[in-house]
């Protein structure tokens, strides 16, 4: 039987890295996003249109079996877009997936729901459901779509897997990512994983890599059959020519690095 998963934000940068990597024979993919996608593969369908916009999140939610939120605003800004896109945006995919029977949705949390968070008081490895501690609006919107999350969990029985997401890129943007890096394949691999019949409930999980320098426990991950087996130490040689490794750092010290620092509703 083909099933359907809607990918919301699938233009951005996480949802390029993953379309190839989703693909199975028995599975179609709706992409929908504000941005264009031309590039289209025979399993995929798109639909142009802003979480924001509750007619088009309708159509985008009509007859999936699974949603993977990954839409909205991906880095700090004013707090009315804040609340707008991905505060407003995702009550509207939550309440879209009641009214139409959606059982099942991945959401894409962040690291910087709980920014404030150190190395010191993480006793080496810090939880995957540690309490919310946003490090700015945006993390502060992550940790409200958790809590969002779990309301619909509640209420409605709808299993959620909250992503708290360090790096997901091709290679560590910096060298926080040596820690913090989630590669391309081990993201799909999480994904799966939150799609799976291991993953019904209600989650909350740190997606990485199996790195070397983590410091964020993959305990909560290995409950719904997550196993990274991509480790950032590869990169080490190239990032720490220009840093010492050490906790003394701030960026190294607070889960959430540069962020904690960022002024509050200012774009990146
Ligand atoms: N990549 C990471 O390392 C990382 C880390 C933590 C959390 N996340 C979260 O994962 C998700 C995906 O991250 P990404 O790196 O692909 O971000 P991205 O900014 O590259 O992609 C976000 C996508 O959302 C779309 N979007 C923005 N506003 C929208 C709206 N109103 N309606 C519909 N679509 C809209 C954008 O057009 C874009 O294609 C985001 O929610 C982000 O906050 C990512």
């Amino acid at each position: 039987m083909t099933t359907t998963v809607l990918i919301t934000g699938a233009a951005g940068n996480m949802g390029r890295m993953l379309r190839p990597l989703l693909r199975r024979s028995d599975r179609t993919l709706r992409l929908f996003d504000i941005a264009g996608i031309t590039d289209l593969d025979p399993t995929e369908e798109y639909i142009q249109g802003s979480v924001t916009d509750r007619a088009a999140v309708a159509r985008a939610v009509e007859g999936v079996d699974a949603i993977v939120h990954l839409g909205g605003l991906s880095t700090e800004d004013s707090w009315e877009n804040i609340l707008a896109v991905n505060v407003d945006g995702t009550q509207a995919i939550f309440d879209a997936a009641v009214t139409h029977g959606v059982t099942r949705v991945v959401y894409a949390s962040s690291n910087h729901a709980v920014g404030f968070w150190t190395h010191d008081e993480s006793d080496g490895m810090l939880a995957g459901d540690v309490a919310p501690r946003p490090d700015g609006f945006y993390g502060w919107s992550k940790a409200a779509g958790e809590a969002l999350a779990r309301l619909y969990h509640d209420r409605f029985g709808i299993d959620v897997v909250n992503l708290r997401i360090g790096s997901s890129f091709d290679r560590p943007p910096n060298y926080r990512g040596l820690a913090s890096w989630m590669s391309p394949a081990d993201t799909a691999r999480l994904i799966e994983a939150s799609l799976s019949d291991s993953a019904k409930g209600f989650h909350i999980v740190w997606g990485i890599s199996a790195n070397t320098r983590a410091w964020w426990s993959g305990a909560e991950g290995e409950t719904i059959g997550y196993v990274p087996q991509d480790n950032s130490e590869i990169f080490a040689d190239e990032f720490l020519r220009d840093h010492e490794w050490t906790f003394d750092d701030p960026i190294l010290q607070r889960a959430g690095g540069a962020f904690c620092d960022h002024p509050l509703g200012q774009r990146m």
